[in-house]
C-alpha cells in the first residue's frame, strides 16, 4: 500500500479529486464506487470544480453506491443516498442511468442486494473506490465482526457505527442494520483510495498501518500492495 501524506484535509481531498479526475479522463465508462460520509465530501467538490473548468465530464463513468442505513431512504437526511445525491450525483449533473445505489426503504433487502450486484456485473467490476474509515476500522459497512463473503451484505451495524451514526441525522435514528458491498467485492476493484484525516481517526490508522490484514480491522483488509493508496493528513498520521 501506498501512503499519501498531506499537511491538511483540504490537501488530501485535492489529491483524492486529482486522481479521481486522472482515473475518470483515462478510464471513460468505468464503473466507480464512492463512499459517503464526512471525510471524502470536500474531494468530491474539488472534483465538481474540475468539471466546471473543463478538465474532466463525470458523466463518462457509472456509480455504484457502497452502503446504505436499513431503513432510510433520500428523505432521511444523512442518508448514503442523500449525502450522494446532494453532494455529488445531482451537482456533478450525472444522469439517473449511470447510477444505482442501495434503497434501505425497500421491504426485501436481499432483493437490494442481488440488484446491486446485478448492476455491478452488468458492468464487469468495480474499477476504482474512494473509502472513509469507521473509528472501528469499518469500510462501507464491514464491521469488525462482518463475516467475510461475496457480493453485498446485510449487517448488523456495530455498537461504535450506531454511536457515530448520531452525527449525520437531524433527530436521533436507532440504526441497527447497513446493507454493504462486502470486502471480497470492494477488493477486486482495479485501484482503491482509503481516505483518513482528522486526529480521531489516529488510533485506527495506526492499527491498519501496523496490523495489515486482520480482520477485526476491516479496513486494513484492503491494504494491498499494489493498488491501494492510504490518504492521509498530518492529525491522522499523527506524526
Ligand atoms: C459511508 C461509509 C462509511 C464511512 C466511515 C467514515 O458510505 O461507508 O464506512 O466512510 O464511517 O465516516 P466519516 O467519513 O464520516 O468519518
Amino acid at each position: 500500500m501506498r501512503k499519501e501524506v498531506a499537511k491538511t484535509h483540504a490537501e488530501t481531498s485535492q489529491q483524492v479529486a486529482l486522481r479521481l479526475k486522472e482515473f475518470i479522463n483515462h478510464n471513460p465508462g468505468a464503473l466507480v464506487c464512492l463512499a459517503a460520509g464526512d471525510t471524502p465530501l470536500s474531494a468530491y467538490a474539488a472534483l465538481i470544480e474540475m468539471q466546471k473548468n473543463g478538465e474532466v465530464d463525470l458523466s463518462s463513468a457509472y456509480y455504484a453506491g457502497l452502503d446504505e442505513w436499513v431503513g432510510l431512504g433520500y428523505e432521511n437526511k444523512g442518508s448514503c443516498r442523500q449525502v450522494m445525491e446532494d453532494h455529488f450525483y445531482r451537482p456533478a449533473g450525472i444522469p439517473q442511468a449511470h447510477i444505482h445505489v442501495f434503497d434501505g426503504k425497500a421491504a426485501d433487502q436481499q432483493e437490494q442486494a442481488r440488484e446491486m450486484e446485478a448492476f455491478i456485473a452488468s458492468h464487469g467490476e468495480i474499477q476504482l473506490t474512494v473509502l472513509g474509515i469507521g473509528l472501528n476500522g469499518h469500510v462501507g459497512f464491514n464491521e469488525p465482526q462482518t463475516p467475510q463473503a461475496e457480493g453485498c451484505l446485510l449487517v448488523e451495524l456495530d455498537e461504535v457505527t450506531r454511536q457515530v451514526s448520531a452525527k449525520y441525522f437531524d433527530t436521533p435514528i436507532p440504526v441497527e442494520k447497513g446493507i454493504t458491498l462486502s470486502l471480497a467485492q470492494l477488493g477486486k476493484a482495479r485501484e482503491i483510495l482509503l481516505m483518513a484525516t482528522g486526529a480521531k481517526k489516529r488510533e485506527i490508522v495506526h492499527r491498519i498501518l501496523n496490523a495489515p490484514f486482520t480482520p477485526e480491522v476491516p479496513a486494513s483488509m484492503l491494504t494491498y500492495e499494489d493498488k491501494t493508496t492510504f490518504y492521509l493528513d498530518e492529525a491522522a498520521l499523527g506524526e
